[in-house]
């Protein structure tokens, strides 16, 4: 079976992904201030940096990854795996600033996640939820093999009204295509 995440190349721009550090936050609570950062994900226009800064730390149980480009941290990414029953499942987050989106840094932290995913932790599924009208990350997340699964409507509110979600997921070694959803919405509840 032809997996196309396995595909995507590097990207041109020299850039470093390692772990987040403590040393990292401050770069990072003003990266998720950025307006198309707060716009494309649930962050809260407005947030002191104080605030960031203690959501960032106080998040310790995931992969938390930056992206630097010549040492300067420009994007972050995050995997937080599922529990229990869904202890084969993460759902994954990416953000990069707005001065450096375009450079790669992007697909890179992508692909340090779905490595970590596929290498380190043997999930089964990788999972996440984007805004229907955010065409650059779903390019960038279909080009990692993520499928649309379905879509949350009026999802959350942003710039005064409310935006669609598309929810999407990547399953290693199964494509929607191979098993398609089983679900009929348009069948009658039977009580
Ligand atoms: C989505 C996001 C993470 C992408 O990061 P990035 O560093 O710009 O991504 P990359 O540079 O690695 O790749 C972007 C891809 O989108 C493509 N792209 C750029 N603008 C596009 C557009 N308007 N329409 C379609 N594709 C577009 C690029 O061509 C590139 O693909 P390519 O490498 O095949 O050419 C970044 O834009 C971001 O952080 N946005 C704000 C926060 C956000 O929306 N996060 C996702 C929440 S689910």
């Amino acid at each position: 079976m032809s997996e196309a995440w396995r595909e995507v190349e590097a990207p041109a721009t020299e850039i470093a992904v390692r772990a987040q550090e403590p040393d990292d936050v401050a770069a990072l609570a003003e990266l998720l201030n950025q307006p198309q950062v707060v716009r494309g994900t649930l962050q809260m226009p407005n947030t002191s940096a104080e605030a960031r800064r203690r959501r960032l730390e106080g998040e310790t149980d995931a992969v938390r990854l930056v992206a630097a480009i010549a040492g300067e941290v420009v994007g972050m990414g995050v995997l937080t795996r599922g529990r229990d029953r869904r202890a084969h499942t993460a759902s994954m987050e990416v953000a990069v600033h707005d001065a450096h989106v375009g450079q790669g840094a992007g697909a890179a932290l992508m692909a340090a996640l779905l490595d970590q995913a596929d290498s380190w932790l043997g999930l089964k599924r990788v999972e996440l939820c984007v805004f229907a009208d955010n065409v650059r990350a779903i390019s960038l997340f279909e080009r990692f093999g993520f499928e649309r699964e379905g879509l949350f409507r009026a999802y959350a509110y942003r710039e005064g009204r409310f935006v669609d979600s598309l929810a999407m997921a990547r399953l290693k070694g199964l494509r929607m295509a191979d098993s398609p959803p089983s679900l009929d919405l348009s069948a009658k509840s039977r009580s």
